[in-house]
């Protein structure tokens, strides 16, 4: 698709549709914001599908640094595969065999990424705000890959889309965000995004992953799980994020499980034909069932996955429009 074939740039009122330099978290979004991302990210689902996956060149010339100081397998290989696919030089910076490990600070290492002049720059890091304090040292956009336990925007939307596509529609759906709510960045941004879309977002799990006063982000507070599922039309897992617990948040995994584990009889709570998703990676047997998991006509995991790679591809596209002269912030 060339660029004179792709959705329009600018609202006919001239108001710009996304006018923000970053994305650095879905916080501050106006609802119209979000939905012209999802929209944005329709016309590559398609695409993607086809036999001939490079079918754009608008990132020609533009250079993506992927830098992870986190590990990653979804979110690190999609914005790879979506900065190639739309034509861009992508650059995965190996943080394991980079100079972070002799003591560079992560402003010197932005600044380094700064002086090769990186047109896009993608920052996972496990300190919430350490994508903001990037965004406000470097001359180009910086896309959120998640940080600490802020925020993770490409897998809101990616979620938001996965919703719109299997039940039409997002405004009115019930959501159950259910598990380790208190460390999760994507439970954060899955709530920002959700009741900016106008959904009404419950969120599910024991007392002790549950963060305090997390009714002011505008949800509905379950600890028991069963009632917390009663009717959802999403049922939305997460894992036990240990490697951000300081002490003991659970008793044991097994235990876990047999309270708020998602298996297929709890599943029968919520809406009939409600959809499961889980942004990955799953702990099998711990908060989901593997028949759960691997229901296809239930879960929407591996769909999660695909929407994923086009979300970013819209995300990189609509960022970089001002460096590339065809509309932007
Ligand atoms: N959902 C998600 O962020 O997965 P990765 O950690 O594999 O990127």
């Amino acid at each position: 698709m060339s660029d004179a074939a792709a959705p329009a740039r600018v609202r006919p009122d001239g108001v710009h549709p996304f006018p923000h330099r970053h994305l650095t978290g879905i916080y501050g979004l106006h609802p119209h914001e979000i939905a012209f991302l999802l929209d944005e990210a329709e016309q590559w689902v398609a695409l993607n599908r086809g036999a001939a996956k490079k079918h754009d060149d608008r990132l020609a010339g533009l250079t993506l640094i992927n830098a992870f100081f986190e590990n990653s397998t979804r979110t690190l290989l999609s914005f790879e595969i979506a900065g190639k696919r739309l034509g861009a030089d992508v650059v995965n910076m190996m943080v394991a065999a980079s100079s972070v490990k002799k003591g560079e600070t992560l402003i010197d290492t932005a600044m380094t990424l700064n002086a090769m002049r990186a047109d896009m720059i993608v920052i996972r890091h496990d300190a919430s705000g350490a994508v903001q304090l990037i965004a406000d040292k470097v001359d180009c956009p910086v896309l959120n890959a998640g940080d600490g336990r802020h925020e993770h925007p490409t897998q809101a939307l990616l979620d938001a889309l996965t919703i719109r596509r299997r039940k039409g529609r997002i405004a009115g759906l019930t959501v159950a965000i259910c598990g380790d709510v208190l460390h999760s960045r994507v439970a954060r941004s899955n709530i920002l995004a959700l009741t900016a879309l106008g959904a009404e977002v419950r969120v599910v799990g024991p007392p002790t992953l549950l963060p305090a006063a997390i009714e002011q982000m505008g949800v509905a507070r379950f600890t028991d799980f069963d009632a917390g599922l009663d009717g959802a039309d999403v049922v939305m897992m997460l894992r036990l994020q240990r490697e951000r617990m300081e002490g003991g948040f659970v008793p044991s995994s097994r235990e876990y499980h047999t309270l708020y584990g998602l298996t297929p009889e709890r599943l029968k709570r919520a809406a009939p034909d409600a959809l499961v998703m889980h942004p990955g990676p799953m702990t099998r047997g711990v908060e989901i069932a593997s028949s759960v998991a691997d229901d296809l006509d239930r879960s929407a995991v591996t769909e999660q996955v695909e929407m994923g790679v086009a979300v970013r591809m819209a995300c990189l596209d609509v960022l970089t429009r001002a460096r590339r002269g065809v509309g932007g912030w």
